[in-house]
């Protein structure tokens, strides 16, 4: 059935403007002023909102088994609960055991992204190396819709990609026309710092930051975007949650080499205060890595974002309970790492950045979905309101408010690191694939309607 959107205010990136939006199909028709509605056609009232693409989160952790068990939301939950917020397109990361073939682990994940609501997509991380990783990584790429490469720098005895590794699958992807990503921190000094802190007897979630200093984060950045600058790759580099990092992303990329870096609302939102918090239950339910920082990293990291050197916002959604928190009570280290997000990423960045004038809403388009959509070669499919692109659409209403509380929100877990935020700005309704699958309040997300999104290789870069 078609869908008009009717008397709202398109924002791309590049610019907003007064337009009506058909949909049939699962794409988009037509845009521009007042559209013919076709017979049966289900009409949008937008009048007084925003018309955006609908938001794209690069990184999230759906049915993940991680740290001796699995996240708490799998992927109809955990997209179903984006949608409510306005997010339509998931890239999640297939993460093989060490030893694991990668085609085993990717077909793994696909299995339990079936049941996904909402689209998908999968980075892969390399954990391990061998002749068979390299012929992998060819076959994900050239058959499977893979065109981005993740490289765990921290967790020591479990997923950490060596240098070796670092170095072999870099080269590797550049030969395939994928993107090299990283998460940033040096894992020996975190395993080290962990040690240290266990012997003195600090063995709560405060130690938690104190593992995982701004320095450790900064090191393992400045030796990826060493290792890519060496290689001439491109580089990506998973949620940047410190000054530090951020000043390698900004050196790197004023000498011409082609760097992004993601911001997760949480690290923009959240402070580090939280790890003070008397009440194991709260502070451990906000133990991730790299842990929130002071406001001093969230004021740069806001600066990156308006000053182009950050390009994407994402969540790292990867929810776990209080009895998964509880696995580390007497012991950080074994808190499970991971915090929520998806349902509120948009609303929160748009709250903080909009409102307050720290970004436009085309910028706010740019750094939701454009810009993810472009680095991982799904736009303008993705990240587009154009006659063409898929029909997933977010209409926001900017007079509309809520406050997050994980006792009504969407996800699993029963924990919000927004919790008892007002934000002034929210989805009134969500498109996605050209049905309505959030209005006002009532989600209507369905089991298995989510699809596989393939992101084609890229072209090959010969100078720069
Ligand atoms: O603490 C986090 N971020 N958990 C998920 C895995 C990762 O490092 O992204
Ligand atoms: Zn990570
Ligand atoms: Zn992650
Ligand atoms: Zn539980």
């Amino acid at each position: 059935m078609a869908i008009l959107i009717r008397g709202g205010t398109v924002v791309n990136a590049d610019r907003a403007f007064r337009a009506d939006v058909l949909c049939d199909g699962d794409k988009v028709v037509a845009v521009g002023p007042a559209l013919a509605a076709p017979a049966g056609a289900e009409i949008i009232d937008a009048g007084g909102q925003y018309v955006m693409p609908g938001g794209i989160d690069p990184h999230t952790h759906m049915n993940l088994p991680f740290m001796g068990t699995v996240t708490q939301d799998d992927f109809f939950t955990g997209t179903a609960a984006g949608l409510s917020g306005g997010n339509t397109t998931i890239i999640d990361f297939v993460i093989p055991n060490p030893q694991q073939p990668l085609l085993e682990a990717y077909h793994q994940w696909r299995g339990w992204a079936e049941k996904a609501a909402g689209d998908y997509s999968f980075h892969v991380a390399i954990t391990w190396w061998s002749d068979k990783v390299h012929e992998e990584m060819g076959t994900l790429v050239r058959n499977h819709g893979v065109n981005s490469f993740k490289h765990f720098m921290a967790y020591k005895n479990a997923i950490m990609a060596d240098d070796e590794t670092l170095v072999k699958s870099f080269r590797r992807a550049l030969e395939l026309g994928a993107i090299p990503t990283v998460h940033a921190e040096n894992g020996e000094l975190v395993y080290q710092l962990q040690q240290d802190l266990l012997r003195q007897g600090i063995s709560g979630p405060r130690a938690h930051p104190l593992s995982r200093p701004p320095a450790v984060e900064a090191e393992a950045a400045n030796r990826a975007i060493a290792i890519a600058n060496v290689l001439n790759t491109p580089l990506y580099i998973v949620h940047v949650s410190c000054k530090e990092s951020l000043d390698a992303i900004t050196r790197a990329r004023a000498a011409g080499q082609r760097v992004y870096g993601e911001a997760l609302a949480g690290h923009l939102i959240v402070d580090d205060s939280v790890y003070d918090h008397p009440d194991f239950d709260f502070a451990a339910g906000h133990v991730m890595s790299p842990p929130f920082r002071s406001r001093e990293h969230q004021k740069a990291l806001w600066q990156g974002l308006q000053g182009g050197n950050l390009h994407t916002t994402a969540t790292d959604h990867c929810t776990f309970c209080a009895e998964q928190k509880a696995a580390g009570r007497n012991d950080f280290t074994k808190i499970p790492n991971g915090c929520g997000g998806v349902e509120d990423r948009m609303a929160v960045i748009w709250d903080e950045g909009v409102n307050s004038g720290k970004l436009t809403p085309s910028e706010f388009v740019r750094v939701t979905s454009a810009n993810a959509a472009q680095i991982f070669n799904i736009y303008p499919r993705k990240g587009l309101i154009a006659a063409g692109s898929d029909a997933d659409i977010v209409v926001w209403d900017p007079e509309g408010s809520r406050t997050i509380s994980a006792k009504t929100q969407f996800a699993k877990g029963g924990f919000n690191v927004f919790e008892g935020r007002t934000v002034k700005g929210i989805p009134s309704t969500t498109v996605a694939a050209g049905k309505v699958v959030f209005h006002r309040g009532e989600l209507r997300a369905v089991e298995g309607a989510g699809r596989h999104i393939d992101r084609p290789a890229f072209a090959p870069v010969t100078a720069r």
